[in-house]
């Protein structure tokens, strides 16, 4: 097992009623999520883990150096054991992608990382609610969720808070109003089949049709989409990865839940029927609190939206068949863990 960093020689035992997140991989998203957690002082004690244990150690103390500048929070790197009595823990440990690579095409190698991840955790005992970031999100929800044994509302994907932060910012930029005074959703997954739900946005409590009208703007809703969608591609291409938006997704998802706010965020979750769709992970509005996500809203949404949304569902699906044919097939009795049947 890996060392301890920082605030004690060995596994750090914390205090009974501090609150503490474990971050499962150290890397861009993982330190900045860190980083963004530490400047909100939204908890006590934030374990940094990866396998690379010199990374971890390096980031840990990095950011400790913020420390006494910032509220004060301990921050080490240090093992799954340390991660057991986190209240969150965030997965973030996956195959990044590279220029025009899609997120689902690193599906198989995320699978097997969050899998890894996943399995330490449990072995461990971890009861909290877990994060996923790595991407493909819905899918590695998915087999987060499966591979963990825990009820899907413990097992939240960042989903489309992201995406629909972006919605906000350019709409925002176009009709010259603060993107926190718009209310947008991204809908289905996180990725290049992702739907701007352009009928729920609100301004005020008006449509965008309804604003644009009245304002005499006539903004382009395909060129919107597609800058949402293309985002990350765009970023990646300049800086070779994604870390702020993110970073600030995930924290604001911990505030949700540790501040049992009943917040509603677009995020990733188990459809159980919604929109006549089941057994898979994508983003939806949901109610979320401190026992994760307690109910998936079901938006008015037009004909057309609908059917992008099944058609996303089925981009998610196919991808957790390729992914569940990639498997070594069980032998009877079943032991499959991977599957896109309900659950
Ligand atoms: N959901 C989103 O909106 C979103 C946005 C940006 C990035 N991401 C995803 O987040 C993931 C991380 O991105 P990044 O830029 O931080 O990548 P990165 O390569 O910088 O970091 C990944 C870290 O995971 C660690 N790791 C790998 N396997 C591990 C294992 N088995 N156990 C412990 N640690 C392990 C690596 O050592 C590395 O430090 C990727 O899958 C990326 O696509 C998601």
């Amino acid at each position: 097992m890996w060392a301890c960093f920082g605030p004690a020689d060995g596994r750090y035992a914390g205090t009974a009623d501090a609150m503490r997140i474990a971050i499962l991989g150290a890397g861009h998203v993982g330190a900045t999520a860190a980083y963004a957690l530490m400047l909100r002082a939204l908890v006590d004690e934030i374990v940094l883990i990866d396998r690379d244990l010199a990374l971890a150690r390096a980031e840990a103390a990095d950011l400790s150096d913020a420390n006494a500048l910032a509220r004060p929070a301990r921050i080490w790197a240090g093992d799954y054991g340390d991660a057991a009595s986190a209240d969150i823990a965030i997965l973030t440990a996956g195959a990044a992608t590279h220029g025009t690579e899609s997120r689902l095409s690193v599906a198989a190698r995320s699978a097997r990382i969050v899998e890894d991840c996943v399995d330490a955790l449990m072995s461990e005992g971890f009861s909290g609610i877990l994060l996923i970031a790595a991407n493909p999100v819905d899918v590695m929800s998915f087999v987060a969720h499966r591979r963990s044994g825990f009820a899907a509302a413990r097992v939240i994907g960042t989903g489309t808070l992201l995406d629909s932060s972006r919605l906000r910012q350019v709409i925002g930029e176009r009709l010259d109003i603060a993107p926190t005074a718009i209310d947008a959703l991204v809908l289905g997954e996180h990725g290049d089949s992702e739907l701007a739900a352009f009928s729920t946005i609100r301004i005020g409590g008006m449509t965008l049709d309804g604003y644009a009208a009245s304002a005499g703007v006539s903004p382009d809703k395909a060129e919107i989409a597609a800058l949402v969608r293309t985002a990350g591609y765009d970023i990646i291409a300049g800086k070779g990865y994604t870390s702020f938006g993110i970073a600030t997704a995930i924290v604001r998802i911990c505030e949700a839940v540790l501040r049992d706010e009943r917040a509603v965020l677009p995020v990733s979750t188990m459809l159980t029927g919604q929109y006549g769709l089941a057994g898979l992970y994508m983003s939806l509005p949901c109610l979320i609190g401190q026992n994760g996500i307690e109910r998936v809203l079901t938006p008015d949404i037009n004909a057309d939206e609908e059917a992008a949304l099944a058609a996303s569902a089925g981009v998610i699906r196919t991808a957790l068949d390729m992914l569940a044919d990639d498997r070594p097939k069980p032998t009877a009795p079943s032991t499959a863990r991977i599957s896109s049947q309900p659950a």
